[in-house]
Parts: C-alpha cells; sequence; structure tokens
C-alpha cells in the first residue's frame, strides 16, 4: 500500500489490516507520530487494571507533567474492558459490538491543535476518496450541548446540515455526566467530544442519538474525539489542563466492519477467519454460534495479556484473565470440546495478528503453554462444579434466582468464577444474587485489599510542574541545590518544622528515585536552618522527591541547601543492581533465551530477580549460573554507559522489560566480557536502565544464589546477595558446619555421612523398640484374660495397656480375640500423651451391641475421635485425667445396653 492512500474501496474491500495502516498513515502524513502500543498492564498508573484507551500512556502529556519530542501522535491501541470499571465480558459473543479486546485508533495533540484540525482531519480520513471514502451522506455527529465551537465547525466549516448535528447535553444524572463529556476515570484528564455515528440503514432498528430508541443498532458511533480540557481531581473540582489538548478513538473491529460491509463486528475479516478456526479445531460447522464468537474474542484478550506478562492467579489483573479462559473454555465445552483445545486458538491467531503485533509470534509457545496450563487446571474441576450447579438449578424456572451461597461454593470449591456461572444460568434464564456472592467474598476481598496492590501511593498525588535534574550518576552529593517544593499530607507548604514529615522537591538532586526495580536512596538535605533525614526517593512525573522528616530546625522553599546520599548504602545498591544484571544474562545463557524477566527488587542489602520459567531451576544449574556470575566479576571488565535511541538499542540486543516506559533515547548498559561471534561483538549483558551501577564488574566482589523458589504458575525467583554480604552468608554457613562437625565429632567433610549413617540407626531402633512393644503387649495379653468380668451376663473384657499406639493395639486386639470367644472386648492403650481406643464384639453379640458405639461412646467421653464396623472399631483420643472415671463408669453404661 502506498504511504498516503488506500486502495478505493469501491472496488475492494479493505483487511482490518488495511484500514489499520491506513489509520497511521494518514495522521503520519499530517505530521503525527507513529507511537507504538503501549502494554495492557498499564504502567505506573494504580488507578486502572488494564489500559483500556488510546489516552492511556499519554495521560502525563495532557497533565503537563510529562514532555516527549513529539506534540501530535497517532497509535493503533490494544485495550481490554474486562474487569475493573470497564467491564463487558459479560456481553462478549451476545451482542454485535462488545469484545474483551479491541484495538483502538487514535490521534492526539498534546496543547498542539484543537477543535478545528480534529474534526477535519476525522471528517477527511471518512470521507475522502483517498481514504476511507465513507458515503458523507450516512454520517451523523453529535456535541456536547454547550460546545458552540464545535457545532460550528461541523456546521459552518464541514457543511453538515443541522438536522445531522445533534446536541447531547448530561444525560446520566450530573454535571458533566454525559454521553459527550468523556472522563478516563473518576479522576484525571476529561474534557468535551464530539462523536461521529454511522447509519447502517432503515432495514436495522434503532433511533438517533439523544432519541429513545438510541440503543438499537442501527446508527452506531465510529469516532469519538475528545477535547481534553480539565483534570478532573478527587474532591471533583475541575482543573483547567496547562493547554487544550485532543484524543480521539475509533474502533478498528467497527470501522473494519463497516467498509466490509457487514453489520456485527464478527462478521469482519478477521473475526470470520478466527471464528473459522475454531469451528474447524472443534469439528463442527459456523452457524453463528454464540460460543463461537466468545472463543474467537476470549483467545485475543487472553493472549495478549499472557503475552504482557500476566498469567492467571486469584487475584487482581490474573484473576480476570483466569476467568476469560475459563468462560472460554466452558464455551468449547458447550460446542463438544472434551479435551483442552483453547491453546491451539494461538497459532490462527499469531497467523491473523502476528505482523501488527510481533511480540506475539516470539511468545507464541509461552502463550500456549499457559493457556494449555490452565486448561488441565480448570478441567479437573470443571464436570463436578457442573454437576453442583445442575443439583442447585434443579427446581429452579426462568426468572428465578440462584442463591448467593451456591454461587459461592462453586466459586471456592471448584474456581467457578461467577460470571462463568452467570454465564450458565442465563442460558436458562436464571440469575444470581449477586449481593449474597458479594457477602461471601468480602472475606476474600478483603484480603486482596490488603496486599494494597492497587492502593494510590502519595508520590502520585503530588503534583510538580517542573522537571529535577538528577546529577546522582557521578556523585553522591551536591552542596549548591535549592528547595524548589516542600509538601506535608499531599499538600504544597512553605514550610517543614522540626519533627515533620514531608517531601522536598530540589532543582537538581544526586539522589536516586525507586525505578528500574531499585529502591530509592537515603541520606539528608540540610539548609542554613535545618536538617532533613531522606527516607526514601521517589519520582513523579519529571520531578524527583523526597520523603523524609526534619531532624533539626526547620526547612523553607527556595532555602539553598546541600544534599548528600549515604555512601555506602549506595555502593551496596550499585552492587546488587549491576549483580542482578550479570544474573539475568547467565540466566538466558544457561536455561535459555526463553527465559524473560517478570521483575525484579534491588535494595543495599539483597537482590531478587523474577523470570518466566516452567519448572524449579536445578541444584546443578544454579551452580552454574552462581559460577558464570563470578566468573565476569573476576574478569573485573568496566562498565559502559552510552545513550542511543530505542531502535538502535534493541538492534545491538539490548534487554528490555516489556511493559516498562521508555523515553525516546535510552541509556544502555554494557557490561561484562565481550565475545565475538559471527563478527559481531556479544557482550555478556546488555540491558536498558536508568539505575545505579558499579564501575566495574569487579567492585561486585562476591555473588551468592541464598535461594530459589517458585512464586507463581510459570514464575521463578532467585535471591541473592553480593559485596560483604554474600561474604557474611558464606561465613555463617561455615561456621555452622564447623559446629555441627564439632557436635558429631567429625571431620567437616565427614558431616553428610555421619548424620546419614544416625539417621539409619535411629530407623533401626525404632523398629526394635517397635518389636520389643508388641512382646510385651503379647504378654500383657496372656495375663489380662483373667480380668474378664460378667455384666449383663455377656463376658466382657475392659484393659487399660501401657505403651501401646494406634498402630500396636490392633496387634493386641487380635491376639486377645483368638484366645477369647464370645466376648466383649475394650481396649485402651496409652502412649505418652495419646491414647488408643479399640473395640471388638464377637460375631455372636454384635446383635446386642456394636463395636462402634463403643467406640463413638469412648471418643466422645474423652475429647477425640473414632468409629467402625459393628465387630471392630478403633479410634484416639488426647490422655487426660478424665480417663480414669471414664473407664469406671464403663462397665455400667454396658449394662444399660445389655440388659
Ligand atoms: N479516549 C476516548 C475514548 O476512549 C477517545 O472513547
Amino acid at each position: 500500500m502506498s504511504s498516503n492512500s488506500v486502495p478505493s474501496s469501491s472496488d475492494k474491500l479493505l483487511s482490518t489490516a488495511q484500514i489499520r495502516q491506513a489509520f497511521i498513515d494518514f495522521f503520519v502524513s499530517k505530521q503525527h507520530t507513529h507511537v507504538p502500543s503501549s502494554s495492557l498492564v498499564p504502567f505506573n498508573d494504580p488507578t486502572l487494571l488494564f489500559t483500556n484507551a488510546g489516552m492511556n500512556q499519554f495521560k502525563d502529556c495532557f497533565l503537563g507533567i510529562d514532555k516527549r519530542d513529539y506534540t501530535r501522535a497517532v497509535t493503533s491501541q490494544k485495550c481490554v474492558r474486562a474487569g475493573g470499571k470497564h467491564n463487558d465480558l459479560d456481553n462478549v459473543g451476545y451482542t454485535a459490538r462488545h469484545h474483551t479486546f479491541f484495538e483502538m485508533l487514535g490521534n492526539f495533540s498534546f496543547g498542539d491543535y484543537f477543535k478545528q484540525a480534529a474534526i477535519s482531519y476525522a471528517w477527511e480520513f471518512l470521507t475522502s476518496k483517498q481514504w476511507l471514502a465513507l458515503d458523507a451522506e450516512r454520517l451523523y455527529v453529535t456535541v456536547y450541548e454547550t460546545d458552540n465551537d464545535a457545532y460550528n465547525i461541523w456546521h459552518n466549516d464541514i457543511g453538515l446540515p443541522a438536522d445531522r448535528i445533534i446536541r447531547i447535553g448530561d444525560n446520566k444524572g450530573a454535571p458533566y455526566a454525559s454521553d459527550n463529556f468523556w472522563a478516563m476515570g473518576d479522576t484525571g484528564p476529561c474534557g468535551p467530544c464530539t462523536e461521529v455515528f454511522f447509519d447502517h440503514g432503515e432495514h436495522v432498528e434503532g433511533g438517533l442519538p439523544g432519541t429513545p430508541e438510541e440503543d438499537g443498532d442501527r446508527y452506531i458511533e465510529v469516532w469519538n474525539c475528545v477535547f481534553m480540557q480539565f483534570n478532573r481531581l478527587a474532591d471533583g473540582t475541575m482543573e483547567p489542563l496547562p493547554a487544550p489538548s485532543v484524543d480521539t478513538g475509533m474502533g478498528l473491529e467497527r470501522i473494519s466492519a463497516i467498509l466490509q460491509g457487514v453489520h456485527s463486528n464478527y462478521e469482519i475479516d478477521l473475526f470470520v477467519n478466527l471464528i473459522n478456526s475454531a469451528a474447524k479445531l472443534l469439528g463442527i460447522a459456523n452457524e453463528g454460534q454464540a460460543s463461537l464468537k466468545v472463543i474467537a474474542d476470549h483467545i485475543r484478550a487472553v493472549s495478549f495479556l499472557i503475552a504482557d506478562g500476566v498469567l492467571p492467579s486469584n487475584e487482581g489483573r490474573g484473576y480476570v484473565l483466569r476467568r476469560i479462559i475459563r468462560r472460554a473454555v466452558r464455551h468449547g465445552n458447550k460446542l463438544g470440546a472434551e479435551d483442552s483445545f483453547f491453546y491451539k486458538m494461538v497459532a490462527p491467531l499469531v497467523t491473523e495478528m502476528g505482523e501488527a503485533y510481533p511480540q506475539l509470534v516470539e511468545k507464541q509457545a509461552f502463550i500456549e503453554s499457559a493457556i494449555e496450563k490452565e486448561e488441565v487446571q480448570f478441567a479437573k474441576t470443571l464436570a463436578q462444579g457442573l454437576r453442583l450447579l445442575d443439583s442447585e438449578l434443579e427446581g429452579l424456572k426462568s426468572g428465578d434466582v440462584l442463591s448467593g451461597e451456591a454461587a459461592f461454593k462453586l466459586y471456592d470449591t471448584y474456581g467457578f468464577p461467577v460470571d462463568l456461572t452467570a454465564d450458565i444460568t442465563r442460558e436458562r434464564g436464571i440469575s444470581i444474587d449477586e449481593a449474597g456472592f458479594d457477602e461471601h467474598m468480602e472475606q476474600q476481598r478483603q484480603r486482596a485489599r490488603d496486599s494494597g496492590k492497587f492502593d494510590v501511593d502519595y508520590s502520585a498525588a503530588i503534583k510538580v510542574e517542573t522537571a529535577t535534574e538528577f546529577v546522582g550518576y557521578e556523585q553522591l552529593e551536591d552542596d549548591q541545590v535549592t528547595i524548589i517544593g516542600l509538601y506535608q499530607d499531599g499538600k504544597e507548604v512553605d514550610e517543614l518544622n522540626e519533627g515533620e514529615q514531608g517531601v522536598i522537591v530540589l532543582n537538581r538532586t544526586p539522589f536516586y528515585a525507586e525505578g528500574g526495580g531499585q529502591v530509592g536512596e537515603m541520606g539528608e538535605i540540610r539548609s542554613a536552618s535545618g536538617v532533613f533525614e531522606v527516607e526514601d526517593t521517589k519520582k513523579s512525573g519529571q520531578a524527583i522527591i523526597h520523603h523524609g522528616v526534619v531532624n533539626m530546625g526547620s526547612l523553607t522553599t527556595q532555602q539553598p541547601a546541600e544534599a548528600q546520599v549515604k555512601s555506602n548504602i549506595r555502593l551496596a545498591s550499585a552492587r546488587n543492581h549491576s549483580a542482578t544484571h550479570l544474573l539475568h544474562a547467565a540466566l538466558r545463557k544457561v536455561l535459555g533465551e526463553k527465559v524473560s524477566q517478570k521483575g525484579s527488587l534491588v535494595t543495599s542489602e539483597v537482590l531478587r530477580f523474577d523470570f518466566s520459567y516452567d519448572t524449579p531451576v536445578s541444584a546443578r544449574d544454579l551452580l552454574t549460573i552462581e559460577r558464570l556470575v563470578n566468573e565476569q566479576i573476576q574478569a573485573n571488565i568496566a562498565t559502559q554507559i552510552e545513550f542511543m535511541n530505542i531502535d538502535e538499542a534493541m538492534a545491538k540486543g539490548a534487554a528490555a522489560l516489556f511493559g516498562e516506559k521508555y523515553g525516546e533515547t535510552v541509556r544502555v548498559l554494557t557490561m561484562g566480557t565481550r565475545e565475538i561471534e559471527d563478527g559481531v561483538e556479544k557482550p555478556f549483558s546488555i540491558e536498558l536502565c536508568g539505575g545505579l551501577h558499579v564501575k566495574r564488574t569487579g567492585d561486585i566482589g562476591l555473588f551468592k544464589i541464598t535461594s530459589e523458589s517458585g512464586i507463581a504458575a510459570g514464575i521463578r525467583r532467585i535471591e541473592a546477595l553480593t559485596g560483604m554480604g554474600a561474604l557474611r552468608y558464606v561465613q555463617q554457613a561455615d561456621s555452622q558446619l564447623t559446629t555441627l562437625a564439632n557436635q558429631l565429632k567429625a571431620k567437616r567433610p565427614e558431616v553428610a555421612e555421619r548424620v546419614q549413617s544416625m539417621a539409619d540407626k535411629q530407623r533401626e531402633l525404632e523398629k526394635e523398640i517397635e518389636r520389643l512393644n508388641q512382646k510385651i503387649a503379647s504378654a500383657q495379653a496372656a495375663s489380662l484374660i483373667d480380668d474378664v468380668q460378667l455384666i449383663a451376663d455377656k463376658k466382657v473384657l475392659i484393659a487399660q495397656v501401657a505403651g501401646i499406639d494406634g498402630k500396636a493395639i490392633r496387634g493386641l486386639m487380635d491376639d486377645m480375640k483368638s484366645k477369647l470367644q464370645d466376648t466383649i472386648i475394650v481396649l485402651i492403650g496409652e502412649k505418652g500423651e495419646q491414647l488408643a481406643l479399640a473395640a471388638s464384639v464377637s460375631k455372636s453379640l454384635t446383635g446386642d451391641i456394636k463395636a462402634g458405639d463403643i467406640i463413638r461412646y469412648l471418643a466422645t467421653e474423652l475429647g477425640g475421635k473414632g468409629g467402625g464396623k459393628p465387630d471392630y472399631a478403633q479410634g484416639g483420643a488426647p490422655n487426660s485425667d478424665k480417663l480414669a472415671t471414664v473407664v469406671a463408669q464403663l462397665p455400667s453404661w454396658l449394662e444399660s445396653l445389655l440388659a
């Protein structure tokens, strides 16, 4: 396709891929920078569960706290609207236009053009013969009721007749709550918008926006152009943005449906191919089943979420993913799937979307295995759960409600997300008592809240306009900085006094702010009038903010000051951070390139590295990994730091963390030996990183892995130490070994052997004791025969025997039974804190009394448990003072039953 037009839509239907490309080409031709889609996991935004609009990645640009090299951008953004505020999951499969995953085409202006250009671009792209060539007569627009500017542009400049411009006011019950006032969430950038609607034609039911029939399918919104003007604060205040901006969004699937002359999004090329693949996979015909649509929709959300680092779990994002997978699996089962099938949908998806999203191709195998694992796990409980649900639904009819308790039980025992249960009951016209379910869930919810995942951070609440210059790469202190902002409880103040907690912002700082897995630095900020102890350093937009407490005197804004980082802590953190890079590289060398970083934590004390890998790392591999890292340390190579653009860095093979936001120019860190491979120099480690590092690998001193464990399905964690920390660890382990050797009176290399032989000996002794106990028991048995008494004319033996546990009592009972016919025998063994109870009733007497009843009686009296058959029963109870009384009363209890 040429870069400035599309094939005429009159002679050739445009594919979804072509439409995506045309949109990008059009806006690039209007001087927009093409920015890649951001991750579905929002970067550094605790207010969002998933990326749900094209503007998310630009939130700070609208607010004026992030500045980019461009003021115009165009994107095709991956979005998920499932879980959280925007949740379309329940509707997917049953309507023409709901998706869990969709692509939003958008153009953006950050203080550049405004209403006039935004509207003319939209109109040109939609109607120009060179671009989409839509019939202008079929387009309608809405504007915010009071937005005369937008109205006039449509009417006077574009020439749209008045009867095709509809004003929509606050139609959702509050000021600014309107279909034509768009907001990202309860807080954040927002503004009035104008929307373009397409008329699908008279044959479809539905009315114009603003009429009672507006929810019909005739007039469909295709493009929303938001005129970003305000930042809505938590208290409802509408603060004007630094500059009016533009944010637009057009659903790729919807516009494709229009251009391909179909009414439902599920009939566009991309979905038809996915649906046909699903049908083929399940060996059925595509007859428009809702379940096929569900599968085609869900494989997109699931694959893209996994590619962006989300894995099925019981919390937060992972739980939403789990729900989507399970819903898809259930729909597959409805269509007859018996085995895992859903993971096989990844391949057709890669065919459809791999070209536009190469990450899908790269991670295909990983995505497939993550889905398959979840399918296998779910299959184990699905059938049982469905049986339980069937029995709960018995007797209920259409219009009835399933109890919240039943829904919760399905969730709790069989892993049925409530929307999956709802999906099943809905097919029978039955709804769920969601309030009841929620009540049962409250405890689990509380747990999720306690884990603090989506807590809003104070730093995010502090809005600092200016950027702080970071000077810490080369120095630990700067004695000529200026305090440019002071904050207390999130509010700006002029002064911080002794004992007060607060935040200081400087024009320039040597303090490293938390980022890239490294924690923020600590130290001191001193002015002529006071000393502030920095306990943590974080970022807020472009500013670096220092959290801490005033230790002495007071500090005021605009004061000159000195800033000093604690040097020992800085160096220890740098060692750990650099070792993390070497560890990452060593892991990939030993375990393979499939290892990808899932997270890391670097403090001055420890380092922690999380990565994707399916099985525990073997002890042998851990040794190799540890050795490789230490070899690099001993090679003592200088760390190289370069700045370059992101494409160059990628071409050099620099590891970047997926989902991390990188600027245009990146800092590339190269560490370790350089090997020449195919004429190209390959450094041991090369990564994008803004963190603090050692000057030479030798500065790390020593690297020691202290643990390897699993933290979630498919994710492993390695913890390690460096420098003096590693030395201390080794010394401690060493002195423990010496102590052990001394206690065992063995030489150090013999310790393991000695412990093994002691364990063997102990086992032998235990067996010997067991044998002796049996012997004693049968000797006791012989003498017990004399204790037989008559109760209600029946022969009864009640005996207490010492040293007999639950295992030995059975042998003793067998011995007694062979010696005593037609007898009721009750044995109580005492060993340590435990009582073993056994009762035997000869067959001839089980009509009078049952062994099980005797044991249940004893167990109840003694506070234990037990039971069994009519002729033999056994139990246990804790040994207590009650025993004597219970034994004394047993004959009369037996008499009352036997008489
Ligand atoms: N951000 C706007 C939307 O999502 C364009 O509709």
